[in-house]
């Protein structure tokens, strides 16, 4: 009898102090629309983005009443405020026509690997999942808004010379004078006789891609570690124009840029466990004004935290 007791005083201070915490709150400030809001995309993209994504990434929060228990309120308005300070729908039109397609591109990106909605989230607000037909309406749309070009035979063929050509392997020697960026990272001519781990085409922008990894990578991916990457790692991302001719065929064109990411977690200690560089343009000219610019890149990686920040799923070799 005296443990029930116990036990019964014990839930009424813990009732009592949940109660009491209800009076802290976070601050979350919310946009209330009156009506219908303009149509971003299309009515079919819209309304995915708006179940799955606006609760964070726009300012017409929609809080469920579970939401809204403190401590639950914290962690949703920190995800708020995190969430719109790299994607807010409701600023959309604010920014730059490329700078939306890229974002557009990154957002459904990082539904395809799973990143968004967050896991935490979708735990409570399942509504919030993407079908499979959801996320083809997405790419659907990427491809529909993605540059067409207009075939032309001579420039096809001429640019896959240059690419036959950039293929073929060029000793490092031949480069003098290596650029080196603003953090002291050296441009590495190698990354050409690497093994390709993936390849992707960018809608969006009409680029394609080629990833590659150096020799402590590919054992890595062999051996199942890869999260953490090994200390040596170099990830190679390398990004040309595609071009389409007339039968349809997809090629690489111009050259655009090679980034770096370059495991060494004691030396990249303040830039999660990376060195990361960007080489742009067939003069590989060192991309970043201040050393700070690595932010960029890390926060456009940081959904694939728990993946030691890489999002290429590295292929069995
Ligand atoms: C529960 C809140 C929440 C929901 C819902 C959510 N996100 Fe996020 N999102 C975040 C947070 C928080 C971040 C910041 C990154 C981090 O800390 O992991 C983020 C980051 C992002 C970024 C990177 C922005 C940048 O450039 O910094 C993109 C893109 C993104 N989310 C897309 C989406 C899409 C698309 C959806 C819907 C399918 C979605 N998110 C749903 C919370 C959310
Ligand atoms: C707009 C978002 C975004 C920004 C900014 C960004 N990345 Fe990435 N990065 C990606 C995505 C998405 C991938 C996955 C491959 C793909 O689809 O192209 C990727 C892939 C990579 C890879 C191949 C390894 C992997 O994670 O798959 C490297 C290397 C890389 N990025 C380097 C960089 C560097 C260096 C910077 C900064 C100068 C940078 N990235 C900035 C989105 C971004």
């Amino acid at each position: 009898m005296k443990k029930l007791k116990k036990l019964k005083i014990s839930l009424a201070i813990l009732l009592f102090v949940f109660l009491f915490i209800q009076i802290y709150r976070p601050n979350i400030p919310v946009e209330h629309h009156k009506g219908d809001t303009p149509i971003l995309f299309s009515n079919k993209v819209d309304a995915i983005l708006k179940k799955s994504c606006y609760d964070c990434h726009s300012n017409q929060t929609d809080l469920k009443w579970f939401d809204q228990i403190t401590p639950v309120n914290f962690l949703i308005a920190d995800h708020i405020k995190k969430g719109r300070s790299g994607l807010n729908f409701s600023d959309w039109g604010s920014i730059s026509r490329p700078d939306q397609n890229a974002k557009l591109w990154e957002a459904v990106n990082q539904i395809i690997q799973g990143a968004m909605p967050l896991k935490s989230y979708t735990l409570l607000h399942s509504e919030a999942k993407l079908s499979v037909k959801d996320i083809q309406v997405l790419k659907d749309y990427l491809s529909s808004i993605a540059p067409k070009q207009i075939p032309d035979t001579a420039k096809v063929n001429a640019l896959n010379r240059q690419y036959k050509n950039w293929t073929v392997e060029k000793p490092a020697a031949e480069f003098k004078d290596l650029p080196v960026d603003i953090n002291g990272i050296t441009f590495i001519p190698d990354y050409k006789n690497w093994v390709p781990i993936s390849s992707t085409q960018r809608e969006d922008n009409g680029t394609m891609r080629i990833i590659f990894g150096n020799d402590i990578a590919i054992k890595a991916i062999k051996e199942h570690q890869t999260n953490p990457w090994p200390n040596g790692t170099i990830l190679a991302k390398v990004a040309w124009d595609q071009l389409k001719d007339n039968r349809g065929n997809i090629t690489p064109g111009v050259f655009k840029q090679v980034e770096y990411m370059i495991k060494d977690n004691h030396k990249y200690r303040s830039t999660a466990g990376w060195g990361w560089a960007r080489f742009k343009t067939p003069k590989f000219e060192p991309y970043g004004k201040t050393p700070s610019f690595t932010t960029e890149c890390i926060n456009c990686h940081r959904p694939m935290e728990n993946n030691d920040f890489v999002f290429t799923p590295p292929l069995e070799h």
